[in-house]
């Protein structure tokens, strides 16, 4: 039965795709017309009214994109595990007229993503974009790292991305649809010390491309948003550029086309856009915003 419905298949031409000339050996199936969406009007990314998670958003670059989704009108919780920054991300945000929630926890702990989620669904009527920012490395290269080490980074990163998308799915699909972005690194494709890191930011970019499949029925696109090295006040690179002057000079004079790092506004509006229904067609895509870097090691 199966085998004469895909006979009977093949011998259909799609429509549009002559079935004679230079185009004729083209069988590949074509995709269903896109719904019009432009109307010549300008790019406003409608995020106004929208509600976002973003984890670790006290400060760093899950903050700079909390802010600019308020930005955009949208009302967001963030969470953190330090009370006093968080306290301080609340304040600038509920300075941009918009409604917010922080929410003091730490990620890893059993059942604290879903309780940040809910909590902040509760509060704000919803959730609508979902951002899995928290991440970060334990442990050194391959023989200075535990079985600990790795499966703290894997934590830290990968499985708190995958608890914060399927804590947000019940609340996005309450409101018919969503947008999730996990924030990845180059370092899921380019290679360099640390392969705990790299290994578990490889492992979010696989799970958007897989999610995107298995959201779509819901109208949930799940997308990975891959930062280069980024420069902020008491950030990793600055307290490296203090420790380090000439290996960090030598780093940044190799490895960026633009002399410089990136900047935590130049991702969080990379993600604001993602996020956005102007990104409609992108679905499961892992989007670069590094300046064209090489290696992400200064070693
Ligand atoms: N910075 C870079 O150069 C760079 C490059 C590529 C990718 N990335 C990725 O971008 C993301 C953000 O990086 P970042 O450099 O901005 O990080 P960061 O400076 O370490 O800030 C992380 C944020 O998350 C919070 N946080 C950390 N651990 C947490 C936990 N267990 N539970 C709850 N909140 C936690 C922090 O607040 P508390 O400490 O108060 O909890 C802070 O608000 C990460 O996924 C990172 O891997 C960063």
């Amino acid at each position: 039965m199966l085998q004469v419905s895909v006979f009977s298949l093949s011998l259909k031409p799609y429509v549009g795709v002559p079935t004679s000339g230079p185009s004729s050996k083209n069988t590949l199936p074509r995709p269903a017309a896109a719904e019009p969406l432009y109307t010549g009007a300008a790019l406003d990314l409608g995020l106004g009214g929208k509600v976002a998670v973003v984890t670790g958003a006290s400060r760093g670059i899950g903050r700079s994109i909390a802010l600019r989704l308020a930005a955009e009108g949208a009302h967001v919780g963030i969470c953190g595990r330090t009370a006093d920054t968080l306290e301080q991300t609340l304040t600038e945000l509920r300075s941009r007229n918009v409604r917010a929630h922080a929410v003091v926890t730490d990620v890893r702990l059993t059942g604290e993503v879903e309780r940040f989620v809910d909590e902040v669904a509760a509060e704000l009527g919803g959730v609508d974009l979902a951002v899995a920012n928290v991440g970060g490395s334990s442990g050194g290269e391959l023989l200075a790292s535990s079985a600990e080490d790795w499966a703290r980074t894997f934590e830290l990163n990968l499985f708190h991305a995958v608890r914060t998308i399927r804590a947000s799915v019940p609340h996005m699909r309450a409101r018919g649809g969503g947008s999730a972005v996990s924030i990845a690194s180059i370092s899921g494709w380019k290679p360099a010390p640390r392969a705990q890191y790299g290994a578990a930011k490889a492992g979010e970019i696989f799970l958007a491309s897989a999610l995107a499949w298995e959201l779509a029925p819901y109208r949930i696109r799940v997308n990975t948003v891959s930062p280069g090295s980024i420069m902020f006040v008491d950030g990793a690179w600055e307290r490296f550029r203090a420790a380090q002057p000439d290996r960090f000079a030598e780093f940044e004079r190799r490895e960026f086309p633009w002399g410089r790092l990136g900047s935590p506004d130049e991702v969080a509006d990379a993600v604001a856009f993602v996020l956005s229904d102007r990104a409609a067609w992108i679905n499961g895509a892992n989007i670069p915003v590094d300046g064209a870097q090489g290696r992400p090691s200064a070693f």
